[in-house]
C-alpha cells in the first residue's frame, strides 16, 4: 500500500449560500491526510452542464441530495478505495466510467464533483503541498486579476435587471491585495449612489447590491460613476464588466427586457449590446447572446475582440469540444471556467487546456450557490489562469475566496506575480 491510498470516502450534506443542501466529500489516505470539498450550484445554467442530482419532491425545494448521497455511498465508496490519490486522471476516469453518462446524471456532478476535488485536496496534504503548487504541475504561480460583482441582476435577483452581473475588473492593480483595496472603495461608492438614486431594494444571489434601476443603461451608468466617483480611471486601472447571461431572458426568438418593457429581435438586441461596448469602458463580457446564436457570437466577436474580452459561460460549459469549435469559429475570446460544469478535475483541465492551447483567455469562477471551499483560489493560481470571478464584495462565501487569494499571495512573497492587464490584451 502506498502512502497516498485511498482508505476512506465519506459524503455529509452540508448547506451552500442559498440555505440549500449540498455534498461535502471527505478523503482520508493511507497517511492519515485528509482532503475535503464541497459542491457549489449554479441558477443560470447552460444546457450542456454537469447535471446535479436532486431528490425532487417537496422537501427543500427539490433540492435535497439524499439520493447522491446514497450513490456515492453505494458506488463512488467502493470504487475509490485503494486507489492512489496523486493519480488525479485515474480517479476521475473512474468516477466517469463509473457513472456511465454523458452529462453525470446518474451519480449527480455535485458528487463527483466534490469527490474529484475532495481527492485532489488529499493528495496535496499528503505531500504536504499546498493545493495550487499540487495542481500546478510545475507551471509557475500566477496571481489573477478578480473580476468582481457589484450589482447583481437576471435570475440572481428575481429579474429586477435583465443583465446578471454588473461587475468591475481591477487590472492596473500592482497586486491581488491592492485591487481588492481598490475594489473596496468601489463597493463603498456604488452602496452610496444606489441609496442616492432611490434604487436599492436588497442584496442579489452573489451578494452585490440589488438595485432597480428602469434602464440597462441606467445601472451601467450607475457601475461607471462608482468607479470614478472612487477616483479610478476605467480605461487604465478599473474596467467594467457585464455577464449578461442572456439565455435568461431569451424566449421564443426575442430577447425580453423585464425591466425596460421591451421585445428585442436578435438583431435589435446585437444592436444594443454594440451600443454599449461601444459607449462604456467595457473591459469584459460575457455571453452576449443565446447559447445557440453563434453567428451572432462570431460576428460580435469579430467586431469587438480588439474591445472587450468576450467570455463564454453557458456557451461553452467547461467542456472542452465546446471550447475547440468556439476557438476554431471565434465565438468568443475567453473561458469561463467552473469546476462543476465539467464534473470532474481531469474534465475541467482539458476545457482549461483547450482555452490556453487555441490563446483563450482563462477565467476560473464559482457559482452562484457557494460555500467556503476555497479549491478554485487555488485552481486559478496553480493553472496560471490570470482571471478569477468570484461574486461580489461581500458575504462570507466569496470573501473566503478573495481571502485565501490574500493568504497565497503573501505566501509567495517576492515570487508572487499580479496578472495585470496583460490577460485583457492592456498594457
Ligand atoms: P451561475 O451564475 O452560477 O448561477 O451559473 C454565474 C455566472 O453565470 O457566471
Ligand atoms: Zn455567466
Amino acid at each position: 500500500m502506498s502512502q497516498l491510498d485511498i482508505t476512506n470516502v465519506h459524503g455529509r450534506q452540508v448547506w451552500d449560500s442559498r440555505g440549500r443542501p449540498t455534498i461535502e466529500v471527505e478523503i482520508h489516505l493511507s497517511n492519515g491526510a485528509i482532503g475535503r470539498a464541497i459542491a457549489p450550484a449554479g441558477a443560470s445554467t447552460g444546457a450542456g452542464e454537469a447535471l446535479d442530482l436532486r431528490d425532487g419532491g417537496p422537501a427543500f425545494g427539490g433540492y435535497g441530495v439524499a439520493r447522491a448521497l446514497a450513490g456515492l455511498q453505494e458506488e463512488i465508496v467502493p470504487a475509490l478505495i485503494g486507489l492512489p490519490a496523486d493519480q488525479q486522471a485515474l480517479v476521475d476516469n473512474t468516477l466517469e466510467t463509473l457513472d456511465g453518462t454523458e452529462q453525470l446524471s446518474r451519480l449527480g456532478g455535485n458528487a463527483l464533483i466534490a469527490t474529484s476535488l475532495a481527492v485532489a485536496h488529499a493528495a496535496a496534504a499528503g505531500r504536504e503541498e499546498p493545493l495550487w503548487h499540487y495542481v500546478s504541475g510545475g507551471t509557475p504561480p500566477l496571481i489573477p486579476v478578480p473580476e468582481i460583482q457589484i450589482y447583481g441582476g437576471g435570475a440572481h435577483a428575481a429579474g429586477a435587471m435583465d443583465l446578471q452581473d454588473f461587475m468591475v475588473v481591477p487590472f492596473g492593480a500592482s497586486s491581488f491585495r491592492e485591487a481588492l483595496e481598490w475594489v473596496a472603495e468601489i463597493y463603498l461608492a456604488a452602496g452610496k449612489i444606489v441609496s442616492g438614486r432611490g434604487a436599492s431594494v436588497g442584496v442579489a444571489d452573489e451578494g452585490g447590491y440589488w438595485p432597480v434601476f428602469e434602464s440597462n443603461e441606467k445601472a451601467l451608468d450607475a457601475l461607471l460613476a462608482s468607479i470614478e466617483t472612487a477616483g479610478f480611471n476605467p480605461e487604465t486601472q478599473v474596467g467594467m464588466s457585464i455577464d449578461v447571461a442572456a439565455n435568461q431572458f431569451y424566449r421564443n426568438g426575442s430577447y425580453v427586457l423585464k425591466a425596460e418593457g421591451r421585445h428585442l429581435s436578435p438583431e435589435e438586441w446585437y444592436d444594443q449590446v454594440a451600443g454599449w461596448v461601444r459607449t462604456y469602458p467595457i473591459a469584459m463580457i460575457e455571453d452576449p447572446f443565446t447559447e445557440y446564436d453563434h453567428l451572432s457570437h462570431q460576428r460580435f466577436t469579430a467586431e469587438f475582440r480588439n474591445k472587450a474580452q468576450i467570455v463564454g459561460d453557458d456557451l461553452l460549459v467547461t467542456n472542452q469540444a465546446n471550447v475547440e469549435a468556439a476557438a476554431a469559429s471565434n465565438t468568443c475570446t475567453a473561458l469561463l471556467c467552473k469546476p462543476n460544469q465539467a464534473g470532474t478535475l481531469t474534465r475541467t483541465k482539458k476545457a482549461f487546456d483547450a482555452a490556453k492551447a487555441a490563446g483563450l483567455g482563462t477565467i476560473v469562477s464559482a457559482r452562484s450557490g457557494e460555500s467556503e471551499d476555497t479549491t478554485i483560489a487555488h485552481l486559478s493560481v496553480g493553472w496560471a489562469s490570470g482571471q478569477f470571478k468570484v461574486g461580489s464584495f461581500t458575504r462570507s462565501e466569496r470573501m473566503a475566496k478573495w481571502n485565501e487569494m490574500l493568504r497565497i499571495e503573501e505566501s509567495l512573497g517576492a515570487k508572487a506575480r499580479y496578472a495585470g492587464g496583460t490577460v485583457l490584451g492592456r498594457i
